[in-house]
């Protein structure tokens, strides 16, 4: 079949019924329907073309066709014109995210401020560390008790009525954007919650919402399935499904039993989904993470994780976000092998991600001292798409995932498996001469894999420093967590703190009282926010203050130099095994960054910086110094330098 001249012919009959559905609203409006005609027709062919892939041999596939046109029709007649002149501004400016002046911040709304409101009184603060970028981690209706950080959704347009109503949601989200901040929610889109209204339909055994989530009667095909699944979270339920003696159905629930896997492969499900995304979206919300990507789709005989179908149904969400919500942009949270991680970023998919890759080498390299892996892996792997960009961070809310990819390990006769569990010793503490004091996260003992726990200060040592207080620890600990964080300050893309990270937090084993935390490790490093804490952040004398004013000025000095924007990294290998390096350039500004990853000093020679061809006169934007390549470089324990060009 001609799909191109199939879709024209679609949208040519589909479009007639759609002005007179809505034509009252056309009287009033024709420059802004026209609009919506436009970026219709633009984008139309691409969505059919996806949804005939996944829903073309459904038997009333034109009608789910037309509903969904209704519905994009319906949330653009809503969405309020402040959103509409952004989404044409944003039209212009595609490349917003990649300016230097880019900086994500991310917290839960009740651990960081009690409710919204307590956030929109944070704002100062988000401005004074130069935020442009604000993830409010989830936080609409959920589960008392175990809801996995609010992950497991019963209502995406009812906000958790102990932090707040959408009434004041929608007005931090504008708040937010008048001070320059643009807000990031999470759509949760692979699972509900079982206390969604759909799942609680389901539940009292109406089949029309159990075809909305994967449900069977026996094990069967839950055990023909698991041959071939990986166990997300071991340490909560075997395997993927749950078995609900009131329904009599075994429940596919890739992460916790209360999260229930939507079924994509029914095409009610998507146009349900398509409505609660264009609902975020006109409340404000300019980013969507879209959480546990890899998971959408399932096939038997695969691990349904990262399948084709996955990529389709993300690209036809994006493509009704650029009709009828076009402002929006995707984040993609795929924590898998970073081969598929790349998968997931393009403009017609998700025009940003994490950067997992980048995170979990960062601490493989503050444990082994050893910058090559790192190094390779990026020379490798971190140029992507030039109009996307990745989130680098070295803390999230997650755990940390050993997501390397062993091929890369084993070109440089590193044993993948081997070194997981290195990691994973080193980074519990167990490993003799580790500074590092984090948590076993869903260790499993058939497989011995296990991931890690633990906060940013606790993991690079300060916490054990703090205990056994010896001041050169902590010295070191602190430099740890700058070096890592100048790292994501500079590599290119948007770095993303975890709030709490910038004035040292500590871990929290306080989660250990809680019964619906106490089974989950990574509570303990997602305590409440210590004002008293962040209180000292000026005051220099305190750890807080050390780290707060280091931390600023390098967020400064991003914003000042535009050479930390924009696309362009070339990733150096230095002599140095403890060394990891970069150029960074924009137009005529070049910035020559070197960090060195161990507690020795290290020297290079001028010559080797002279070999790289970028000139013999260089200023350390982060010291100061004037740097010439007549001399040697002299770098200190855990030192950094950020070496702009000057001739
Ligand atoms: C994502 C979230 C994680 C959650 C899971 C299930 O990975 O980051 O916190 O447990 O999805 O929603
Ligand atoms: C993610 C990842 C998994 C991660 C989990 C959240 O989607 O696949 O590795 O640990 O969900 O904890």
């Amino acid at each position: 079949m001609d799909l191109s001249r199939e879709a024209k012919r679609t949208l040519d009959r589909l479009q007639p019924r759609l002005r007179t559905r809505f034509a009252d609203y056309i009287a009033g409006h024709s420059e802004d329907w026209q609009k919506f005609e436009s970026r219709l027709s633009r984008n139309f062919e691409d969505l059919f073309r996806i949804l005939h892939h996944l829903y073309g041999t459904h038997y009333d596939f034109f009608y789910h066709i037309e509903e969904l046109l209704e519905v994009l029709a319906v949330y653009w007649t809503q969405r309020n014109p402040e959103l509409k002149l952004l989404d044409a501004d944003r039209e212009n400016h595609p490349d917003w995210f990649q300016s230097n002046q880019m900086l994500g911040g991310v917290c839960y709304v009740d651990l960081f401020a009690g409710n919204l409101k307590g956030i929109q009184q944070k704002i100062p603060y988000f401005k004074e560390l130069g935020l442009t970028y604000l993830h409010l981690m989830p936080l609409f209706r959920c589960p008392e008790g175990e809801n996995d950080g609010g992950y497991a959704i019963s209502s995406y347009r009812e906000v958790n009525p102990a932090i707040g109503s959408m009434g004041e949601l929608s007005e931090l989200a504008q708040q937010l954007r008048k001070e320059g901040i643009s807000l990031v929610l999470d759509f949760v889109f692979n699972h509900t919650s079982n206390e969604h209204e759909w799942a609680l339909k389901a539940r009292a055994g109406d089949p029309e919402y159990q075809a909305y989530y994967y449900m069977f009667d026996d094990r069967t095909m839950p055990d023909a399935y698991e041959r071939t699944l990986r166990e997300i979270f071991p340490e909560e339920h075997p395997g993927a499904f749950t078995y609900f003696p009131d329904m009599g159905k075994w429940v596919w629930t890739t992460f916790h039993s209360n999260q229930w896997d939507l079924n994509y492969s029914n095409p009610v499900v998507f146009n349900r989904m398509a409505e609660e995304m264009l609902f975020l979206a006109n409340a404000g919300v300019e980013v969507l993470r879209l959480d546990a990507v890899a998971f959408l789709w399932k096939q038997m005989g695969t691990n349904c994780e990262n399948l084709p179908e996955a990529h389709l149904l993300i690209q036809a969400f994006n493509s009704i976000a650029r009709i009828s919500a076009p402002s929006l942009i995707f984040k993609s949270e795929a924590i898998v092998h970073p081969d598929e991680v790349v998968r997931y970023i393009h403009p017609k998919e998700c025009q940003i991600s994490y950067n997992p890759l980048l995170m979990a080498l960062l601490w493989n390299t503050l444990a082994t001292r050893q910058t090559d892996l790192l190094t390779f892996s990026m020379q490798e792997r971190f140029k992507i798409h030039p109009d996307c960009a990745w989130v680098n961070y070295v803390r999230c809310h997650d755990d940390i995932g050993w997501t390397f990819s062993d091929e890369d390990a084993a070109q440089l006769g590193i044993n993948g498996f081997d070194h997981r569990r290195f990691l994973n010793d080193f980074y519990t503490g167990k490993f003799p001469g580790s500074f590092a004091r984090g948590l076993p996260f869903q260790e499993n003992p058939r497989t011995g894999d296990a991931r890690i726990s633990g906060t940013c200060a606790s993991l690079a040592g300060l916490e054990k420093a703090i205990y056994e207080e010896t001041e050169r620890e902590v010295e070191l600990a602190l430099r740890r967590i700058i070096l890592i964080h100048s790292v994501i300050l500079s590599i290119g893309g948007i770095p993303l703190i975890y709030l709490g990270d910038e004035v040292a937090t500590l871990n929290d084993y306080r989660y250990r009282e809680d019964l619906a935390k106490v089974r989950d490790s990574r509570w303990v490093h997602r305590p409440f926010a210590d004002w008293e804490k962040y209180n000292r952040r000026f005051d220099e004398t305190t750890l807080e203050g050390k780290l707060y004013t280091r931390l600023r000025k390098l967020i400064e000095l991003r914003k000042a130099i535009s050479a930390f924007g924009g696309a362009e990294t070339e990733i150096l290998s230095l002599r140095s095994k403890h060394l990891f390096s970069y150029v960074r350039q924009k137009r005529n500004e070049r910035v020559l960054a070197i960090f060195n990853f161990s507690e020795q000093p290290q020297i290079i020679d001028g010559n080797e910086i002279r070999l790289h061809g970028l000139g013999y006169h260089f200023v350390d934007l982060v010291s100061s110094q004037p740097y010439s390549t007549i001399n040697a470089l002299m770098l200190e324990p855990y030192q950094f330098v950020w070496l702009k060009v000057v001739s």
